[in-house]
């Protein structure tokens, strides 16, 4: 990466006819070049540095606010093609993961890296459907939660508090430890996400039912009231399982970035799930799907529709359920979810916010200002509607894509542990505040 003559370059390849993967990046200020390797299209921001403009120049460094435009890792768990509206997890298309396989198994798949064997879903099953029980110390800190307490807070509150019950998450570069926190985490969940639920109803906690399937166990801590076993709807048990297994990852989305920058600082597990649970709580991300029904009750009928639109165009808000940083085509997501609506609604009964939705949906994938900006329905769009005539209330909405998430947060974890080239998080910054300047005694301050 020595400054070179960018000129010898150009006349050898033409004579040899050949092209080699660096970069010459010419700098105006000092008319030096400098070549940088190029490997999977990507150059790396360090060897930006060598550009200087004198010896105690600080050298160059990128600006990218949201990382619109950084790689942060390597990675070998999903793959997203957002202009093409494809997504694959460890290799396979998500439409055949949400046909042939159920969460758990899919779950194995992202954090191992192969479909497990049936030996080995037996065994995985097994170990995730015996961690299921949560300390009963926890009910006392969810005792502490108002009763209309959000969901999300107190999930994000449990989740951080199993640190404190497991530190032996803390030996976060053994094997074992991790594999064992692995099966709690995705385990537990379920329980912590159906209890604060029972909670906010004041109704008993329900405990996990090891016979049943994990989407249908979770049914059961939820809506069991009197029977002696609860017998969840096979079809709404197999239609939450296709909605975890499309939450289960998402590459490197905000909670993502979470999980693996609060772990770079070698945190437990927990205390890393709890700062991504945090992250997927906000709007612009897994609280989107709760603001799509709060926006399709505010709109109110299909005859709304064209004015709500207009309001967005304006600026006045965001069609919530739109619009992603990575697809620039329709989420392959909501269109697997579009399916498994008409199955939801043909056992519940059709959701009369539905054709409000597909009202916006039909309006904005005419309009010239979210065809120019490439704005298709994503995951959240239709989501809300389902779990609402499942059941859930709004506020579960969320809580329901970090259960699956949970998969995702920890493969994405381990891969940033184990990968030599990471370090903790710490990025840079442009510093354009005030110079040093003398401190202002109290009585001269304006
Ligand atoms: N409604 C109206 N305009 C929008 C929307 C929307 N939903 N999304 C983006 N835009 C506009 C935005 O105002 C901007 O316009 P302009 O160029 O005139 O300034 C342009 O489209 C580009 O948007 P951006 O904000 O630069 O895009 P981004 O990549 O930073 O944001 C996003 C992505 C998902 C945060 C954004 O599209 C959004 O806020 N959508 C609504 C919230 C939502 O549905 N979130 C769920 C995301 S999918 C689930 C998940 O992974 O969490």
């Amino acid at each position: 990466m020595n400054p070179v003559k960018q000129e010898a370059h150009t006349a050898t390849e033409e004579a040899i006819g050949t092209t080699r993967e660096t970069l010459t990046i010419t700098d105006n200020r000092t008319g030096k070049s400098f070549e940088v390797p190029i490997k999977d299209d990507t150059i790396r921001a360090m060897d930006l540095r060598q550009i200087k403009t004198n010896s105690k120049d600080f050298g160059m460094m990128s600006y990218d606010p949201a990382f619109n435009n950084t790689a942060l890792c390597h990675s070998k768990i999903t793959y997203i093609d957002g202009d093409a509206g494809i997504l694959r997890y460890r290799g396979y298309p998500i439409e055949e993961l949400a046909e042939k396989s159920t969460y758990l198994e899919t779950a194995y798949l992202i954090l191992y890296g192969e479909l497990p064997n049936s030996k080995q879903l037996e065994q995985w099953s097994y170990h995730i459907t015996h961690h299921t029980f949560i300390h009963e110390s926890i009910k006392k800190f969810l005792d502490g939660f108002h009763y209309d307490a959000h969901p999300m807070g107190m999930l994000i509150s449990t989740i951080a508090a199993l640190s404190t019950f497991y530190p032996d998450a803390k030996d976060i570069y053994n094997v074992d430890s991790r594999r064992k926190q692995t099966w709690r985490l995705i385990g537990k969940m379920p329980t912590l996400a159906a209890f604060a639920y029972r909670h906010t109803l004041g109704m008993p906690f329900a405990y996990p039912d090891n016979e049943l399937s994990y989407t249908g166990n979770f049914l059961n801590m939820l809506f069991k009231t009197t029977e002696l076993k609860y017998r969840p709807n096979p079809t709404l048990e197999r239609a939450l399982d296709i909605l975890f297994i499309l939450h289960a990852d998402h590459e490197q989305n905000c909670s993502a970035n979470a999980m693996r920058c609060v772990g770079s600082s070698h945190v437990d597990p927990y205390s890393a799930t709890a700062a991504a649970t945090a992250a997927l709580y906000g709007p612009l991300h897994g609280g989107a799907n709760e603001e799509v029904l709060r926006m399709l009750m505010e709109i109110g009928s299909v005859s709304h529709v064209p004015e709500f639109i207009k309001r967005v165009k304006a600026g006045e808000g965001k069609l919530m359920g739109f619009g992603h940083r990575i697809y620039k085509n329709y989420d392959p997501r909501a269109r697997i979810i579009k399916h498994i609506a008409d199955q939801v609604f043909e056992i519940m009964g059709k959701n009369p916010l539905l054709e409000i939705a597909l009202e916006c949906e039909r309006i904005a994938l005419e309009d010239d200002y979210f065809i120019t900006r490439r704005l298709y329905p994503n995951v959240d769009f239709y989501t809300g509607l389902i779990y609402q005539s499942m059941g859930f209330p709004m506020t579960m909405f969320p809580v329901l894509f970090a259960i699956p998430r949970t998969s995702g947060w920890i493969a994405q974890w381990e891969e940033m542990l184990l990968d030599a080239e990471q370090k903790i998080a710490r990025p840079r910054q442009v510093y354009l505040g005030a110079d040093q300047r003398p401190y202002i005694p109290m009585d001269l301050r304006k």
